[in-house]
Parts: structure tokens; C-alpha cells; sequence
């Protein structure tokens, strides 16, 4: 896959993008990064690439000149390569998930657009911009470390990264659940003992107390994501115990 992000800072993504899975993602050929200097396309002597706002306010904007030749100089211009998608990261955007991750993750292309200050002049958006992700109801200084969180998460969908394993299908979120516990060696710690079902070693045994575990654990920390879980009815059975014994536990 290969990402283009406009940054101000393009030094911001150095060591992280430089370390860990990214490093593998770039080391095996799955990800090929161009970071441009937005400023790289300012005309102005100074290289500045921001304005007061109209109608005064305060703050400063990107200029949608500067803004709209920098996305415009990276996007492909021959029929041949479809044209990938512009996503600018704003706490204005639609919220990044799991599945934004692997909907984003089928693109041979993604251009990502970091904006700083107040913002961005509107016509960026309306030009050259074809999708807006925020990665939470927060507001980054800019939104590089969003782009970062939004191509790791992305990047472990693209094939062959995380091993043979099938790792992201076990991820928490993948199947709508979040993960449960997990344990290795030593098997006695401070008083606390790995489960017995894990010693054991009965798989089909394992595999019911895991997803007994991740329902559970989802009920405790996040209700919400069980409305969208597909569940069996069994499943559904649990549900209604953990929800009788926290009414006891209530009493
Ligand atoms: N830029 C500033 N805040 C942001 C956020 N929450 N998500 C994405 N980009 C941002």
C-alpha cells in the first residue's frame, strides 16, 4: 500500500514509522511512505502557508492554495490509477474504528492530509478533500499522531503483515468483542494461578472459556458493543446470567 501524508512536520513520523510494525510493514514492501512538507509548496517567501480568517475570530488557517496544490501535486494524474482516497484528519470526521481500518486497508493508495492551527480553509475540503476521519471526541494539536493511529491500525489488515496467524481476526473489536484474558509463564504468580481450562489443554474447552471470557469482559467495560455483536443463543443465555448475578450483587 502506498501513503502520502501532507505534514507540516514531517519529522514527526520518523522514529515512529521507523520502529516495530511499521518498520516491517515498510521492510517486507507492504507500505510505501512518501511524507511531504506542505511548506515545500508554499510561493510565498517566508513559506508561509497560513492566514488570518476572514470575518476576524483569532487564529490562523491553512490557505486553500497552498492546501489544494500540495494534495494536487501527490494525487496521480493519468487514467490508468484511480484516484485514492484524500482523507483529512479533523475531530470534525467520521470516527475511526475497525472498520474504517480494514475498509481503508483494501486501497492500493490512501493520501492522508494533516492540518494544524485552527484549521483549514473550507474550499480544501470542498476541492480536494474526499473523506474525514477523527480518531476520537478529542482536539490534537494537529492531526499527525491521528494519522499515525489511523495507519498502524490500518496496515495490520494489509496481507502479510501480522504473520500467518491470523492475528487481527483475534484482535479485540474484530468479531465485535473485546478480547479476554491472557496468560503465560510462570504458571503461579504472587498468589495468582493461571486458569485450569488454560493448563488443561482441551481446545474445544479453551475456545468456549475464551469467548465466555470476551463476552464478560465486554459486558463489564463496554455494553454498547453488544448490541452490534452477532451472538448465539447460548451467547445470549450468558448475557442474561451476567446480568441476574449483577442484580444480586446489587441486593
Ligand atoms: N486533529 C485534531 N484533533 C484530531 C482528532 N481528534 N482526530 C483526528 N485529527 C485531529
Amino acid at each position: 500500500m502506498r501513503i502520502d501524508v501532507l505534514t507540516l512536520f514531517p519529522n514527526m513520523f520518523t522514529s515512529p514509522m521507523n520502529e516495530s510494525m511499521m518498520w516491517k510493514a515498510k521492510d517486507r514492501q507492504l507500505l510505501d511512505l512518501h511524507l511531504h512538507d506542505i511548506r515545500d509548496y508554499s510561493q510565498d517567501k517566508h513559506r508561509a502557508v497560513d492566514d488570518t480568517p476572514y470575518g476576524g475570530g483569532g487564529g490562523m488557517l491553512l490557505r486553500a492554495d497552498v492546501m489544494v496544490r500540495a494534495v494536487e501535486s501527490v494525487l496521480p494524474m493519468d487514467e490508468a490509477h484511480p484516484t485514492p482516497p484524500v482523507i483529512l484528519m479533523t475531530p470534525q470526521g467520521r470516527v475511526f474504528s475497525h472498520e474504517i481500518a480494514r475498509e481503508l486497508a483494501q486501497h492500493p493508495r490512501l493520501v492522508i492530509v494533516c492540518s494544524h492551527y485552527e484549521g483549514e480553509d473550507e474550499r480544501v475540503r470542498q476541492l480536494v478533500i474526499t473523506d474525514e476521519i477523527s480518531i476520537g471526541d478529542y482536539v490534537l494539536t494537529g492531526g499527525e499522531l491521528a494519522a499515525m493511529v489511523v495507519m498502524d491500525a490500518t496496515l495490520r489488515h494489509v496481507g502479510g503483515l501480522l504473520g500467518a496467524e491470523g492475528a487481527e481476526l483475534r484482535d479485540s473489536h474484530a468479531d465485535g468483542l473485546l478480547e479476554g484474558a491472557h496468560y503465560t509463564r510462570p504458571v503461579v504468580f504472587r498468589g495468582l494461578e493461571v486458569p485450569q481450562v488454560l493448563q488443561a489443554g482441551n481446545h474445544p474447552q479453551i475456545q468456549a472459556w475464551r469467548r465466555e471470557q470476551a463476552l464478560r469482559r465486554t459486558w463489564e467495560r463496554r455494553r454498547d458493543l453488544l448490541r452490534k455483536a452477532k451472538l448465539t443463543e447460548q451467547e445470549k443465555y450468558l448475557l442474561a446470567k451476567f446480568a441476574r448475578e449483577d442484580a444480586q450483587r446489587l441486593k
